[in-house]
């Protein structure tokens, strides 16, 4: 196998054969196929495409790359959820916890910040001392004393999703649907699930900007799942505004908590709480949607999900008082209020360019390897809708330096969307697939 042919074919629009695209991707593995190499192949497929039987085969080769879990013998459903990526995404953060306090296990494996979107485990790693590596012998033990467990991809699970993953979020190659299916399945199907979530993001924010290609990519992944026996669901939710009103690692870990304590903004709580019950009904058929979204609602506010998840952080070697707590993380050095230039209605804020702000900041990474300051970001004070004065406060820009808080600021500015600008937004919920 020649690399070179390999890329050439793709960006010819030629098939490639099943025993073709496993030698390719093998040797990559086996450090024979150079990053440059692969770089051009993932952008071959971003333009090109994969027919049917490609994505299958990529679906198979990413998963038998690693270990799949056996989780059988727990008894009970084992339900987890993904998300194609957002802005101020941190909804998997409330959601495990709230999960199993509803019946279901929850053993989650998520990602990295993935190009202008923040990623779960990037969140997750701003609690000091959260431990996002378990091996699977110690995944599996968290799992079942506490009934979540949540990690990224070991080396054992879909070892060539992860350097994919790390390759496209730095080289422009994300937005392509087979590449998202087959990152997103290989991971959930090696953990053993009997059902599956998936959260599809549509809107500027999202690597999906059209209703089209969202609805592709949601039964794209459901018939893949289905088809390996997993019972998969997929919602097409909203992602032409940021979700919540924080985004940057600290700040969303932090919202997320305020979200399992009973409060936190109102999109945030309204998509968690339909989405834990999506899970309760996934894994158990008999319960209804009223009854399942009574029960999430009563664990946010009675403060059950809450202690769930003192227990996971503090079964995953993180400092458990911050979750009742989340002024207690450190905050960044320059946090700077910014007020409103000029009298008028909040139509929206681009989700977009806030997340590529948190990058430049230094709260995403630019390149494979870089490491990221998880206290930047923005906390925006007010809503859509909202009618503001010239002066009244906007947002917070956190920023590791006066710098950084200027550029920060800039961008927040040239985000915002007055009255009418940009047209309506989406329902949160638009779709289920
Ligand atoms: N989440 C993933 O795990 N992979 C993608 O490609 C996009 C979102």
């Amino acid at each position: 196998m020649i690399p070179a042919q390999v890329i050439e074919a793709k960006r010819d629009g030629r098939a490639i054969s099943s025993s073709r695209l496993r030698d390719f991707f093998s040797a990559y593995l086996a450090g024979e196929v150079e990053e440059y190499q692969m770089s051009a192949f993932l952008m071959a497929v971003l333009f090109r495409g994969m027919d049917a039987r490609e994505l299958d085969d990529l679906v198979e080769i990413m998963l038998g790359s690693g270990a799949s879990l056996d989780l059988r013998d727990l008894g009970a459903a084992r339900i987890d959820k993904h998300s194609t990526g957002g802005v101020g995404d941190k909804v998997s953060i409330a959601l495990a916890p709230l999960a199993a306090e509803l019946g279901v296990y929850v053993p989650m494996m998520s990602g990295r910040g993935l190009g202008h979107t923040g990623g779960t485990l990037d969140k997750l790693e701003a609690i000091p001392g959260f431990r996002t590596d378990l091996d699977l012998g110690a995944f599996r033990a968290v799992l079942e004393a506490v009934g979540c467990a949540m990690i990224g991809q070991t080396a054992e699970i879909a070892p060539l999703d992860r350097r994919l993953y790390d390759l496209r979020s730095v080289t422009g190659t994300v937005p392509a649907i087979p590449l998202i299916a087959a990152s997103i399945m290989s991971k959930k199907l090696a953990e053993g699930l009997t059902g599956l979530l998936l959260d599809v993001k549509v809107g500027s924010g999202a690597f999906m900007q059209s209703e089209e290609r969202a609805l592709e990519l949601a039964r794209v992944m459901v018939g893949l799942g289905a088809a390996r026996g997993v019972e998969t669901e997929a919602l097409v939710t909203a992602m032409d505004r940021p979700l919540g009103r924080a985004v940057g690692n600290t700040l969303e870990t932090a919202e997320a908590f305020r979200c399992l304590a009973g409060g936190g903004p109102d999109d945030l709580r309204a998509l968690v709480v339909l989405q834990a019950a999506a899970m309760a009904r996934l894994g158990d058929s008999g319960r209804t949607e009223p009854d399942a979204i009574a029960a999430a609602e009563a664990a946010l506010d009675d403060g059950s999900a809450l202690r769930r998840m003192e227990r996971l952080v503090e079964a995953q070697g993180g400092d458990p008082a911050l979750v009742s707590n989340p002024d207690g993380f450190e905050r960044a050095p320059v946090v700077r209020a910014i007020s409103a230039d000029r009298d008028g209605r909040l139509a929206r804020v681009e989700p977009r360019a806030l997340g590529e702000a948190v990058v430049a900041m230094r709260g995403g990474r630019a390149r494979l390897g870089d490491t990221i300051d998880p206290r930047v970001g923005f906390l925006l004070c007010v809503e859509p809708g909202d009618a503001l004065s010239h002066g009244e406060l906007l947002a917070e820009v956190h920023a590791a330096d006066e710098a950084a808080a200027d550029a920060g600021e800039v961008a927040l500015r040239n985000a915002v969307r007055w009255d009418d600008e940009g047209g309506p937004l989406r329902p949160l919920v638009s779709h289920r697939v």
